[in-house]
């Protein structure tokens, strides 16, 4: 009988699929994040590893696991968790869930923050649950407009282009992008123009991450890109934390270089501040929305990631390609 090892808790889905499949299913039973020790105890022997983004999938995993594992499906749209270079090591193949319900889950999450951001949201919820309305002010919490703003995508790939499409239909914004690629159905339908990165600092007033987290996008937002930043601007970010400098972010927040940030993602998950040796602290700040890694917490989007990983992991037990293999 096929075995398979869950890390954690997720939605029953998934879970229901590999049941039908006849596979024998132990998830992991406390509704924490997994020690690596007990890690390394759970995937002994198995077959396949439902992993979450929490999780480091590293050649320990791939060891202790031994030769009949075949197929990691990790429950996330993003796998810089996983060390691809050993799961190839070990001819295990590695998936993850990038689906179209995922990923409009998680460009409403971007929409989310930029509003909040733009009219001050998580501020006047604040204010108006501590006592502080006395009745209604010409330049009480006055915020900026979205609506016909410049957006600035970095990484136009399918999350970009659902907060894209967003931005032009909903709510009449102009669009530019930057990408290694370029996208020319973006161009073609919503009049998306790429650019630099440099002149989509400068440009935007809105700027929205949606990179994956690789060696070559770590700390891409630092001092000099948050420096070109036009004053007023808001930076979004519901890709991974360390694509954004923390401590270079904390500075331009300080000093009001940039007008605020909606952040979903930390560089030092699950620690909100990475260092608090300065003295500078996301928390501190009115202007900075911070929300916990939430982007495709939708019921229908965990759904549909606890199905996609478990379909991920029949195909390959049977056998068959893998229906979402993890590609850089
Ligand atoms: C969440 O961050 C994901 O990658 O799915
Ligand atoms: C990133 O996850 C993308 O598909 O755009």
């Amino acid at each position: 009988m096929k075995e398979v090892f869950v890390t954690r808790k997720i939605h029953p889905a998934g879970l229901a699929l590999l049941k039908k499949a006849g596979y024998k299913i132990t998830v992991y039973p406390k509704d924490q994040m997994i020690e690596k020790k007990e890690l390394l105890a759970g995937v002994k022997g198995k077959d396949a590893l439902l992993s979450l983004l929490t999780d480091k999938i590293d050649e320990d995993v791939f060891k202790a696991a031994g030769p009949r594992l075949k197929v990691v499906a990790n429950y996330a749209v993003g796998f810089d968790n996983v060390d691809l270079q050993a799961a190839k090591k070990h001819n295990v193949t590695v998936t993850n869930t990038p689906s179209d319900k995922v990923n409009e889950s998680v460009a409403e999450e971007t929409f989310a923050l930029m509003m909040a951001l733009a009219r001050r949201i998580a501020e006047a919820d604040h204010f108006s649950k501590h006592g502080q309305y006395k009745g209604w002010a010409p330049m009480l919490l006055n915020g900026v407009d979205v609506y016909g703003k410049t957006l600035g995508l970095i990484g136009a790939g399918r999350i970009g282009s659902m907060v894209a499409r967003r931005a032009v239909n909903g709510f009449g914004m102009k669009l530019i992008y930057s990408d290694m690629r370029p996208n020319s159905e973006l161009e073609k339908q919503l009049g998306a123009k790429k650019v630099s990165l440099v002149n989509l600092l400068k440009k935007a007033d809105f700027i929205s991450l949606h990179v994956p987290l690789l060696p070559s996008t770590r700390h891409m937002i630092s001092t000099k890109q948050l420096a070109m930043m036009k004053p007023g601007a808001f930076l979004i970010n519901t890709s991974r934390g360390p694509v954004v400098d923390e401590k270079a972010l904390l500075k331009a927040l300080r000093s009001k270089k940039i007008a605020g940030a909606g952040l979903d993602v930390f560089e030092c998950e699950p620690a909100i501040d990475c260092d608090l040796r300065d003295n500078l602290e996301l928390k501190s700040f009115e202007n900075v929305i911070l929300t916990p890694h939430i982007a495709s917490a939708t019921e229908a989007a965990r759904r549909d990631m606890s199905e996609i990983a478990a379909k991920n992991i029949i195909a390959v037990l049977k056998g068959k390609k893998a229906l979402t293999p993890a590609k850089v």
